[in-house]
């Protein structure tokens, strides 16, 4: 088969490593790639705003699978345009991608088809969401619409907090309304399973640290780390969301005659009235991916494959029993301002400590020398017997790695860690 992978981050490594070493793979494309894609496939330059381009490539390459690693291609509606062509394509139609790019749909969906979430309301008017702001108080939740790369929910801790964010996200959203909804009390976990109209196969979960430093202070990012499994997210807890949250979307979204065909990531708060869902991404995870391939043991190719042809009933999924946590090198100053183009020396020796594999998210050639090129550079993965070993490996590898630009939370893993030394 031949494959395009479309994306350049370490989600997008992670899955170009795993596909590469499917034996049903002939030749895998990737655009636009980064030097760590590069070594598992060919690099082409393609506008993938520009869906005719994106299709006569594939025609041309006699692409058998295009793979859609980031949300912004499935929001404008790339699979539509493949699936006219009949090129398969893994990834789901502009509109059930809405359960990512925006807010209010999945929380309308919620209410309909009653899936535990938080209580919410949905407003354009600024005076209204001021007038609830007032009335309940915080800490309270504002959610703009569209997509903001994780940078369109305010979680505000008290109410001048609140009444400040009210025309930052209603400027973020446009016209669209934005959602205020109760703050959940709890421990955060992400699911991922893929689904096909109402086929659901479940695949693993995973933590993710979204604050910029150590003790989950500072602002939030697209992820500082994560681990897969994690164990707050119980067997109990995974029936609860399958039966609660996941089959219900599926099947809603199938009758409405707009069915999800790809990855759902199901964004969950584990409350004390069981699991709740926060948000859907209609994608892999970034760094969640990082840590979901290296434990499943069977060939991605093949469950995309059975994905895209609706046979998912017919599937299964092995995992490893090991834990594979990641860290992410990031630049200095992210998620703010930084500098790119600093040389990264080291990665060949982390690659070498046992269970590691360095994924490059934001990393570029610049002659023979690998220099960084984007807020999150490097995703440091490790597998081991435990999270301790896990990480262990993970920061044994990160010690290898000279890049001075760049910083790392130290405390990737903490939360199961703790539970480890519980035990
Ligand atoms: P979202 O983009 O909806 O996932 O929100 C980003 C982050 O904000 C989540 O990962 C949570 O950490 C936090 N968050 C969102 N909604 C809530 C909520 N209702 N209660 C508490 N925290 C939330
Ligand atoms: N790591 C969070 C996300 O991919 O949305």
């Amino acid at each position: 088969m031949n494959v395009l992978l479309i994306g350049s981050g370490g989600r997008e490594h992670a899955l170009s490593w795993k596909l590469a070493a499917s034996p049903l793979l002939t030749k895998l494309y990737a655009t636009p790639g980064n030097p760590g894609i590069a070594e598992d496939a060919e690099i082409v330059p393609l506008k993938v705003e520009d869906h005719a381009a994106v299709i006569a490539f594939a025609k041309e390459k006699k692409i058998d699978l295009v793979v859609i690693g980031p949300e912004a291609p499935l929001t404008a509606g790339l699979a539509d345009a493949l699936i006219v062509e009949k090129i398969k394509v893994f990834g789901p139609q502009k509109i059930p991608a809405t359960l990512e790019g925006s807010k209010s749909f999945t929380k309308r969906l919620c209410a309909e088809h009653d899936i535990p979430t938080a209580g919410f309301i949905e407003t354009t008017s600024r005076e209204e969401a001021r007038k609830h702001i007032e009335k309940h108080g915080a800490p309270i939740v504002l959610k703009a619409d569209g997509l903001h790369a994780g940078k369109g929910v305010i979680v505000a801790m008290d109410k001048k907090e609140a009444l400040m964010a009210v025309d930052q996200v209603f400027a973020m959203g446009g016209d669209a309304p934005v959602v205020i909804e109760e703050f959940l009390e709890g421990e955060e976990a992400s699911y991922f399973c893929f689904v096909h109209g109402e086929q659901v196969l479940p695949l693993a979960s995973a933590q993710d640290h979204k604050r910029v430093f150590d003790n989950d202070q500072g602002p939030n990012t697209g992820g500082m780390g994560a681990y897969s499994p994690a164990p707050v997210f119980t067997k109990a807890i995974e029936k609860i969301v399958l039966d609660k949250i996941v089959r219900p979307t599926a099947r809603a979204l199938a009758q409405a005659g707009t069915p999800y065909s790809g990855v759902l990531y199901i964004g969950l708060m584990i409350t004390k009235d069981g699991p709740k869902l926060i948000e859907y991404n209609v994608r892999f995870g970034d760094p969640e991916c990082q840590v979901l391939m290296p434990r499943m043991k069977d060939d991605l190719l093949t469950l995309m494959l059975a994905t895209v042809n609706g046979e998912l009933d017919k599937s299964s999924v092995r995992w490893r029993d090991e834990v594979a946590i990641t860290v992410v090198f990031a630049n200095k100053g992210y998620p703010g301002a930084y500098k790119s183009g600093a040389e990264i020396r080291g990665i060949e020796k982390a690659n070498e400590i046992e269970g590691v594999t360095v994924f490059h998210a934001g990393t570029k050639h610049d002659g023979d020398k690998i220099v960084s090129n984007g807020g999150r550079v490097l995703n440091v993965t490790a597998l081991g017997k435990s999270v301790t070993e896990a990480r262990e490996r993970a920061y044994k590898a990160l010690s290898l790695i000279d890049w001075p630009e760049g910083f790392y939370r130290s405390d990737i893993g903490w939360r199961a860690i703790a539970r480890e030394k519980a035990k």
